[in-house]
């Protein structure tokens, strides 16, 4: 199976360029390079941060540009999002029993889960009671199978002193309930602008830049971004051999080509 993550597209108003790029513009390229190269992937995921401020228009704006990705996709709310507005703007996304925008994609060998981890009006993020007896559920409705998940905020301390105050709150709640299922195989987050890969609990995480400015990796704590270039995931997903392999594509970048053959340069 082979699975999109794209995070952090942080659109805002259009034409605004936010340190050097037009996110709207890093958008389409993205879907452009996935529609191009990945059409055959099972589902594109976009793991929060959909949005720069939470505004009606740029959920308006995203549907757009989404209407052209030949992918099915699903939607998390990052801290940017406004849950309300992105439920306005995508009616027919599926949503959990209390609204929260949860939902799960089964085959027969794999549940992928996807959270929201939004708390409104904070930057950290947020699972309540409501959200973790949710996914209870669906880990145990996933017994047997191999299950994924999918937030945006990291549910770990990453070694990054700016950013760590900054991530999933309560984090070893969330951790446990994955370990006592013993059976989650990965878990895919964005929020943190680096690319990122780990292991909490003996679980495999990764995270992606994503589409926006990338923090610059700074382990004491200087809060500078540098306009890396953009990227997205290609997760190739082998349930029933427990393997996962994470890619990143940078969608955006060329580099002098050669032929291994005859070491000329290629276009
Ligand atoms: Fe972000």
């Amino acid at each position: 199976m082979k699975i999109i993550q794209v995070t952090d597209a942080h659109l805002g108003r259009r034409g605004e360029i936010r340190f050097g790029a037009d996110l709207h513009e890093r958008l389409d390229r993205c879907i452009d390079h996935i529609n191009a190269r990945h059409g055959d992937a099972a589902l594109c995921i976009f793991t929060g941060d959909l949005t720069e401020a939470g505004e009606a228009q740029s959920y308006a704006d995203l549907r757009s540009a989404l209407a052209r990705l030949s992918v099915p996709y699903r939607l998390l709310p990052g801290n940017h999002d406004r849950r309300a507005n992105l439920i306005t703007a995508f009616p027919e996304h599926p949503v959990d029993e209390n609204g929260f925008v949860q939902s799960a994609f089964d085959t027969p060998e794999a549940s992928l889960l996807f959270l929201d981890s939004l708390a409104e009006g904070r930057v950290t993020g947020e699972l309540c009671d409501r959200r973790l007896v949710w996914l209870d559920a669906r880990l145990g409705a996933a017994a047997g199978r191999q299950a994924y998940i999918f937030l945006h905020h990291p549910p770990v301390e990453l070694g990054l002193a700016l950013l760590d105050p900054l991530g999933l709150e309560q984090p070893a709640r969330f951790v446990e309930l994955l370990r006592r299922h013993g059976n989650v195989g990965h878990i895919f987050f964005g929020h943190v602008h680096r690319d990122i890969a780990g292991t909490v609990g003996g679980i495999p995480f990764s995270a992606q830049r994503g589409l926006h400015a990338r923090f610059v990796l700074d382990l004491v704590g200087e809060e500078v971004v540098e306009q890396a270039p953009p990227t997205y995931a290609i997760a190739l997903i082998d349930a029933a051999a427990r393997r996962v392999v994470v890619h990143n594509c940078d969608f955006l970048e060329r580099w002098p080509a050669y032929s291994p053959a005859t070491g000329q340069r290629v276009e």
